[in-house]
């Protein structure tokens, strides 16, 4: 039996009440009830709880679930983390279904970051502990051989580890390096709060051998493919490589105080070089950040990657900078929009919201994993980055619209033109309590799909809205925390990157893309002095050229033969050329096409033509 449940829901800003629902679709509904089997709708109805309060009440009420939420899940202590080591970050108290019994270094770091913060800033001196034995278990993390390698030969680049600290031996998609990255940016900020306190000991004894190797690690490694934060591909990912430049920008002031100066300025020039990488994965078509390059993909590339990347490079001194992303940087704001507006069409619950309203996010559009459901998370980071434009907004007095983030200024302003606007015009004022109200959209929805008592599992269901996936998900208390601190411009320390500068010209390589091998064999005829070539449409085939063609052997005439690397899973196309004295004869058309593999090697057979 369909019902539809979506109608019945509030819109995100609209408490339910009796009035709100027509008199005739309640009557009908009552008829429903006792047809109803999922306990959704009926809580969805409750007209007590949580969902009836305003955004400002249950943020204010979530706040507290959430770092109960997050201490829970931290060892020794925690309430629902039995026989985690101490300092250990659980990812969820779910064993099985899925199994997240384990500690991610991207997820501890998140967590340990938003309770650093929370604690420099004064805001909670009971959390020092948790944090220092985070600290003490990371330092013997480090030196577990793991089968990413050991600490000197790519270990620190595992991404997760058994609650006991002992390593994870089986498959899995690694090594991940935003980790290294992620730990040493969250032991940094503490490291300035105790030199702050004029703590220099313990900074230089006991967090800095840490940070360290972290960042010897992203300096050495930054330049190679590595698995995404999702887990699932092996190529260049946006969150990874702007986490990996951030780590290094903001280690410049430690470095030259606690390293050599060849590994300072070393270190120096790699955030230059992963900073103009970073630029690479603009699509300057289509407007937004690309989530993941170097890699065989026919993904859109719209992910809650790039939005998660920019509101874990806010910097509140920063203003509206679009080389390191910036949440208000006009790229930013463009991709917000386009990844926002990737997701309107995706879930049926999404139906219920207007087209410039706040939807429910999930990772990306081609998700399958539980049938592909909106995070929470992933919803409250689209929050966040909202409330960090607006906290810069408001602290610079102004907003720019260019032609970039013009369609993301539109949908709360249509008429608006590109042009900067003070605080005292209209436009700014309409603009402002627009985002603001897309920003408390986001929360909302998070409301009214949250768990039982307030309960953060990973996931939503797409359709129903039914939490799903790992329960008391820790970096889902996390998100909320670092949206609620964000909603109150309670925003984190700088971390230095108005200093940062684009290098010109060229960029350095970045990672390079997996390669495979790819055989040719043309059975092609020829006469004495006539050579076969092979050119066609990517840079490993000459780009067409024909007087860089790719020259095949003749020791197995009439096959001629070549072995040629190209890019994992890239589609070409090519054909063979025959050269006698720069005389150039081409195949006939059509232009050869091939798909190569994934991995592996392939063997491609043609004949002359
Ligand atoms: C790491 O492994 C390398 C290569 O096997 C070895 O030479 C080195 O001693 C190991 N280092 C540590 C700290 O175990
Ligand atoms: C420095 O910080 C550590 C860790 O909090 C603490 O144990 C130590 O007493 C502090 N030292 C000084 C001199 O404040
Ligand atoms: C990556 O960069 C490091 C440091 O410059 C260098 O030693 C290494 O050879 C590079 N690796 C690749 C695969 O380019
Ligand atoms: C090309 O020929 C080789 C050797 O005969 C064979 O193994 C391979 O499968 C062929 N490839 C294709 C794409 O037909």
């Amino acid at each position: 039996m369909y019902i539809p449940i979506p109608l019945l829901r509030p819109q995100p800003d609209a408490s339910l009440s009796l009035a709100a629902i027509p008199a005739m679709l309640l009557a009908r509904l009552l008829t429903l009830l006792p047809f109803f089997t999922l306990p959704l709708p009926i809580t969805s109805l409750s007209l007590a709880g949580p969902r009836q309060a305003s955004v400002d009440s249950f943020v204010a009420s979530e706040s507290s679930i959430a770092l109960a939420g997050v201490l829970a899940n931290i060892g020794p202590d925690g309430a629902k983390c039995e026989g985690a080591a101490s300092g250990v970050v659980l990812a969820s108290p779910s064993t099985t279904s899925p199994d997240y019994d384990y500690e991610w270094i991207r997820d501890a770091s998140l967590v340990n970051k938003l309770l650093i913060d929370r604690y420099t800033q004064g805001r909670d001196g009971s959390l020092q502990g948790t944090i220092e034995s985070w600290i003490s278990s990371m330092a013997i993390i480090q030196q577990v051989p793991n089968p990413s390698g050991n600490v000197s030969t790519g270990g620190l680049g595992e991404p997760k580890f058994n609650p006991d600290m002992t390593a994870f031996t089986g498959a899995w998609g690694r090594p991940q390096r935003d980790g290294p990255a992620l730990r040493a940016i969250a032991m940094m900020t503490y490291a300035s709060y105790k030199l702050g306190q004029g703590n220099t000991s313990y900074v230089q004894d006991v967090l800095w051998p840490s940070i360290s190797l972290d960042l010897g690690y992203v300096a050495q490694n930054w330049n190679q493919t590595g698995f995404d934060l999702w887990e699932e591909l092996d190529g260049s990912s946006f969150f990874t490589i702007l986490s990996q430049f951030r780590a290094l920008h903001q280690a410049a002031p430690f470095a030259s105080q606690y390293e050599d100066s060849g590994t300072a300025s070393a270190w120096a020039e790699q955030a230059g070089n992963i900073l103009c990488f970073l630029q690479s994965f603009w699509d300057s078509s289509a407007s937004y950040a690309l989530a993941n390059i170097n890699l065989a993909s026919t993904r859109s590339g719209l992910d809650a990657n790039t939005v998660l990347a920019s509101i874990h490079a806010f910097d509140p001194e920063a203003g509206c900078d679009a080389a390191t992303f910036q949440p208000c940087s006009d790229k930013a704001l463009a991709n917000h929009k386009a990844v926002v507006d990737s997701f309107r069409g995706l879930y049926g619950l999404n139906s219920q919201y207007g087209p410039d309203q706040a939807v429910a996010i999930g990772r990306y559009q081609e998700d399958v994993y539980y049938n592909g459901n909106p995070w929470y998370l992933a919803t409250l980071a689209a929050a966040e980055q909202l409330y960090a434009s607006l906290y810069t907004w408001a602290s610079q007095s102004s907003l720019t619209v260019t032609a970039t983030s013009e369609p993301f200024f539109a949908q709360f302003l249509s008429s608006v033109a590109p042009g900067t606007y003070s605080a005292s015009t209209s436009e700014y004022a309409t603009i402002t309590a627009g985002a603001k109200s897309m920003a408390d959209g986001f929360v909302a929805i998070v409301q009214q799909y949250i768990g039982p008592a307030g309960g953060l599992s990973e996931q939503f269901d797409k359709s129903s809205g039914a939490p799903t996936s790992a329960v008391d998900l820790t970096w889902s208390y996390a998100s909320f925390l670092t949206m609620a601190d964000a909603r109150a411009g309670l925003v984190p320390a700088s971390w230095g990157a108005s200093s940062a500068t684009v290098p010109t010209g060229t960029c350095q390589p970045g990672p390079q893309p997996p390669m495979v091998q790819l055989t040719f064999v043309e059975d092609a005829k020829t006469t004495y002095g006539q050579n076969v070539f092979l050119t066609g449409s990517i840079s490993q085939l000459s780009d067409w050229s024909t007087t860089d063609a790719v020259a095949l052997s003749s020791a197995s005439y009439p096959d001629w033969q070549v072995t040629v690397s190209v890019p994992a899973g890239a589609t070409f196309q090519y054909k063979f050329i025959k050269v006698e004295n720069g005389e150039v004869t081409w195949e006939s058309d059509p232009n050869r096409e091939y798909t190569a593999p994934s991995s592996g090697s392939a063997t491609v057979n043609d004949t002359w033509r």
